[in-house]
Parts: C-alpha cells; sequence; structure tokens
C-alpha cells in the first residue's frame, strides 16, 4: 500500500487536512464518501487536466453513489477573470447546489483560484476541496485559502480569503505535467529550504538529479516537506499581516518580471526563480548575507533547470512594476530578504539603494 502523509491546518474552527497519497484520485469517490458528501458534487476542472483524469474521476464519484456536475474551463491564466467565475456560478445556480454541496477544485492554480472564488461567494459560500494537479499548486496555491481573479488593471486584484474544507494530493498526477511547469514549480520548492529549512535546502541539493527524474519517493518527500511549511506559516498568520509574507520571498522582484514580460515570457515559477537569486543578490548587496548564501541559491536554482539572470529584456520600468506590486507600504518596495539559508528578513528597500544595486549587476 502506498504512503499517506496528513498534515494539518490549523486555523480555529477553520482547520482542515492535507492529505498526500499516490493513487488518491483514483480513491476521490470512497474519500468524498468519507466526508460524508452526498447528492451532487462540482467538479471544476480545465480541458487539459479534463483530458488526462476526468474519466477516472468520474468513475469513482459516481462508483460511490454521487453524481458529479463537470465545469470545464479554459486552461490559463486568461482564464482568471470574472467572467469566469460567472460561467461556474451559472452552472452552480442551474443545478440548484446547496450551501451545503460541495464543489471540487480540480487542476492547477488557476482551476483553484477560480473554483475557491467562485465557492467563497456562491450563496455566501459553499465548501469546496482542492484536488491540485500541478508542482505549484500540490506545494503552495493549494493550501492557505487565498482564492481570487485577474483583473485588466492587475492580477489576483479580485478574491477573498476562504480555507478549503480539505486538500487531496496525488504526486502520481505530476507525471503528465509538461517539464516547464514541472521545473517552474521546483522555484517555490527551493523558496521553502530559504526562507524556513536549511536541512530541506541541503536535501533538495542533494536529490535534485532524483526530483528531476521525479523519482516518486523524492517527490511525494518535496511536497509533504513543503505543504508542512506553508501550512505552518499560513497558521501563524491567515491573513498576511507579518509572517505570511516571508512566502513572497523571490517574488518582488518575481512579480515585476512576470508583468513585464506580460504574463506571457515568463510562467510564474521562472520569474520566481530568478527572483530568488536576485533578491538574494540585492540582500548580499546590502550586507545582510554573504556570497555564499546567494551562490548556494544560485547554483541550486540552476541545477533545477531555472534561469537565474534577469532576462535581456528587462526595462528600466522595473523599478515601477516592483512599486506596483501590493507588497508596497509608502511608495517603499517591502522585501523578504534571506539572512543566511532558512532564516529570511522582512525590510523595506529604498530606491536608490535598488538603482544602485541594479546599475552595479546589470553590466555584462
Ligand atoms: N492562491 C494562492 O495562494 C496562489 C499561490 C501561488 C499561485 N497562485 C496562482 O496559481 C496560478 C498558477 O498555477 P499553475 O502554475 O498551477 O498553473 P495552471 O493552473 O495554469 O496550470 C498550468 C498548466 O498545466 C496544465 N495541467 C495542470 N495539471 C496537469 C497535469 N497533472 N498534467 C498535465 N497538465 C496539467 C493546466 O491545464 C495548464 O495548462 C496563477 O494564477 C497564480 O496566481 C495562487
Ligand atoms: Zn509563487
Amino acid at each position: 500500500m502506498s504512503s499517506i502523509f496528513t498534515v494539518p491546518v490549523s486555523l480555529a474552527e477553520r482547520s482542515y487536512e492535507i492529505t498526500i497519497r499516490a493513487g488518491l484520485l483514483e480513491r476521490l469517490g470512497s474519500e468524498l464518501k468519507h466526508h460524508a458528501v452526498k447528492g451532487k458534487v462540482a467538479i471544476v476542472t480545465d480541458r487539459r487536466v479534463a483530458r488526462y483524469y476526468l474519466k477516472t474521476v468520474l468513475e469513482t464519484i459516481k462508483q460511490h453513489g454521487i453524481e458529479p456536475v463537470p465545469i470545464i474551463l479554459t486552461p490559463g491564466e486568461r482564464s482568471k477573470t470574472l467572467q469566469t467565475v460567472e460561467t461556474v456560478l451559472d452552472v452552480l445556480a442551474r443545478h440548484r447546489f446547496e450551501r451545503s454541496s460541495v464543489l471540487l477544485a480540480l487542476g492547477g492554480g488557476v482551476v483553484g483560484d477560480i473554483a475557491g472564488f467562485a465557492a467563497s461567494i456562491y450563496q455566501r459560500g459553499m465548501p469546496y476541496i482542492q484536488v491540485p494537479t500541478t508542482l505549484v499548486a500540490q506545494v503552495d496555491s493549494s493550501v492557505g485559502g487565498k482564492t481570487g481573479v485577474d483583473h485588466r488593471l492587475g492580477k489576483n486584484l479580485i478574491g477573498s480569503f476562504f480555507q478549503p474544507r480539505a486538500v487531496w494530493v496525488d504526486p502520481l498526477v505530476l507525471q503528465t505535467l509538461p517539464a516547464r511547469e514541472w521545473v517552474a514549480g521546483l522555484a517555490e520548492v527551493i523558496k521553502y529550504g530559504i526562507i524556513a529549512d536549511a536541512s530541506f535546502f541541503s536535501y533538495l541539493q542533494r536529490s535534485m538529479p532524483d526530483l528531476l527524474k521525479q523519482a516518486p519517493k523524492v517527490v511525494a518527500a518535496v511536497v509533504k516537506r513543503s505543504c508542512e511549511i506553508k501550512a505552518e506559516v499560513v497558521s501563524a498568520d491567515e491573513r498576511e499581516s507579518d509572517r505570511r509574507r516571508i512566502l513572497n520571498y523571490g517574488h518582488t522582484i518575481g512579480h515585476a518580471l512576470e508583468a513585464l514580460g506580460g504574463y506571457r515570457s515568463l510562467v510564474h515559477g521562472e520569474a520566481v526563480g530568478i527572483g530568488l537569486v536576485q533578491e538574494a543578490d540585492l540582500a548580499c548587496f546590502q550586507g545582510w548575507c554573504s556570497h555564499e548564501v546567494v551562490e548556494a541559491i544560485r547554483r541550486t536554482v540552476k541545477e533545477a533547470g531555472l534561469s537565474e539572470r534577469m532576462p535581456r529584456w528587462i526595462p528600466s520600468k522595473i523599478w515601477k512594476a516592483m512599486l506596483h506590486d501590493k507588497k508596497v507600504s509608502g511608495g517603499r518596495v517591502i522585501g523578504v530578504w534571506p539572512s543566511r539559508i532558512g532564516e529570511v528578513r522582512i525590510a523595506p528597500l529604498e530606491k536608490q539603494v535598488f538603482d544602485r544595486w541594479y546599475g552595479a549587476s546589470q553590466i555584462p
């Protein structure tokens, strides 16, 4: 029998568990039964995930006497709009889903964010369960209850905090993930080592060849430890007042690069990979960490197959793009800076410092 790991997310009456189990997808029906789900269940997914997994999911659910109602979205970030949420709400209303019904979010972060947001507003909130199918979703977006969609004036501008009832992770589904998406997810995994756990970071360095080959045991261990760190941070600070901010390491520059590339040049994790290295370099420039720390991060990011350099097309607008991000307070950018592997500090970044660093670091 495959190993089962559970990770608690402790949030008083909103607490839930992350279950990690190879082959879990084929057992969805019995898991739902176990959670006393009856009647109908809505399954929000995207076309690509549906092609691989919907048949299996529909079968197991029907076998347990539950009626699945699939809602299949167009894959990709462009779907993350209010309009898509409306489509989901339409189906829920037409099928007369009730506040006690359950919605499953089967897919990557895009599906999870849309489905979670729809669940948070349908009849003022219906229970939902995250069944994440990308590495990013399994280690990051499915945990923590941030839901939402993009607005033409900004990414993730509209949303809510709404915790799922459970997160069900089947690492086996990662086998069909395109290589680019897999590698992008590794940026978030490396981030966890840097912000919270030096021995996990060393483990990642040692295991990188196996991780890149997706050795099942290593994948399960990495997903588990990443979920534990995210769960611990979220449990300490559900609404991102302070502690949760450490999760933004690599994302100040990362988000700016993503935006400047029109959300097409770089996928999120690729931008974060560059952010991890460049923000460490910025920390070092300010005397907050050693060169060794920067080099360890640089090596690990490169070994994961991610780029660590600022793209050539980066215009001088990068500071403006960083200011645009929501981690801004009083015209300053609040950054997360490594002091050593496993430990970060939160501190504002002044434009003059950034300009000096940027000028010095961009000389070829
Ligand atoms: N809510 C949060 O806390 C949080 C955290 C991080 C990221 N996010 C959001 O998550 C989104 C990115 O998520 P993502 O990286 O998972 O992208 P995604 O959901 O767009 O998925 C990437 C691609 O992989 C496909 N796919 C998914 N699972 C697959 C599988 N098992 N096999 C084959 N193909 C599969 C999808 O169809 C899609 O084409 C962004 O919108 C980001 O804002 C949210
Ligand atoms: Zn991220």
